[in-house]
């Protein structure tokens, strides 16, 4: 079987692209800033710019795209969060009209369809952190599991706490060792505090790579649309007859 490759799009230092190799895919990255530590291929540039590109979209099968959350934090409430792009609704136009199967992640607060919730407790991790998935496809679970153990407080030594068995927040630049808890050992402090951990995307991608492209009706209309992108809807019509 070939192997079937995503485009991860806002792509950071990869903690959503190891979900994704781990489910199977080859990876390829996009972010706007240099990424010396992602561990697969990485370009720089806009992801929209990326995204627009038809003949570039030729050589996937699938699309994910972090979009910046900043806007759409609730960590930030008294800061203007409107100095932050609000990139969801450009991404997912282009999403839609890809003809791909697609999946967005973002925080809670983002303004997006939550098909799932994910929290690292749900795959035996020591942290607390909801992400929102918005998939272009069915996808199903895990349940929620309650929240039972204590997180770091605001102010407390959080490598003491995680030492201790505790659960910890990431956020800021936490040191490296906040990896093992997120189930990633190549980032820095700070790539980590805006990462996934894999097990998210290992869960979506295992859904994912069963979505048959030939058969999803979004790429058949996509796929028609191209190719009579040069003729009138009479024009259409008439070839039809
Ligand atoms: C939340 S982080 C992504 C984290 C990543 N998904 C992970 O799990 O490790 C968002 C990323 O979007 C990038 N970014 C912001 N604006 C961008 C743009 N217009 N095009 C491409 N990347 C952009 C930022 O540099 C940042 O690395």
């Amino acid at each position: 079987m070939s192997s079937r490759r995503l485009l991860d799009l806002f792509c950071g230092a990869g903690g959503a692209a190891m979900g994704y190799y781990w489910a199977g895919f080859e990876v390829v990255g996009v972010d706007i800033k240099p990424q010396p530590h992602y561990p697969f291929v990485v370009f720089q540039g806009d992801a929209l710019e990326f995204l627009g590109d038809r003949d570039w979209l030729r050589g996937f099968d699938a699309i994910h795209a972090s979009p910046p959350c900043q806007r759409y934090t609730t960590l930030g409430t008294r800061e203007d969060l409107s100095a932050y792009p609000d990139l969801m609704a450009p991404t997912r136009a282009f999403l839609e009209a890809s003809g791909l199967p697609w999946v967005i992640e973002n925080v809670p607060g983002a303004p997006m369809r939550p098909d799932a919730v994910l929290c690292g407790n749900s795959f035996g991790l020591r942290v607390y952190r909801h992400r929102l998935f918005e998939c272009s496809f069915p996808v199903t679970g895990p349940a929620h599991r309650k929240h039972l153990m204590r997180v770091n407080r605001r102010g407390e030594n959080r490598l003491r706490h995680w030492q201790e068995g505790g659960f910890l927040t990431v956020t800021g630049d936490i040191g490296s060792y906040a990896g093992v808890a997120m189930g990633i050992d190549w980032m820095n402090g700070n790539e980590l505090s805006q990462a996934i951990p894999p097990a998210y995307t290992e869960f979506i991608g295992k859904q994912l790579i069963k979505v048959d492209r030939t058969s999803d009706m979004r790429y058949l209309e996509a796929a028609y649309k191209e190719q009579h992108r040069h003729l009138s809807l009479a024009e259409i019509a008439e070839r039809q007859k």
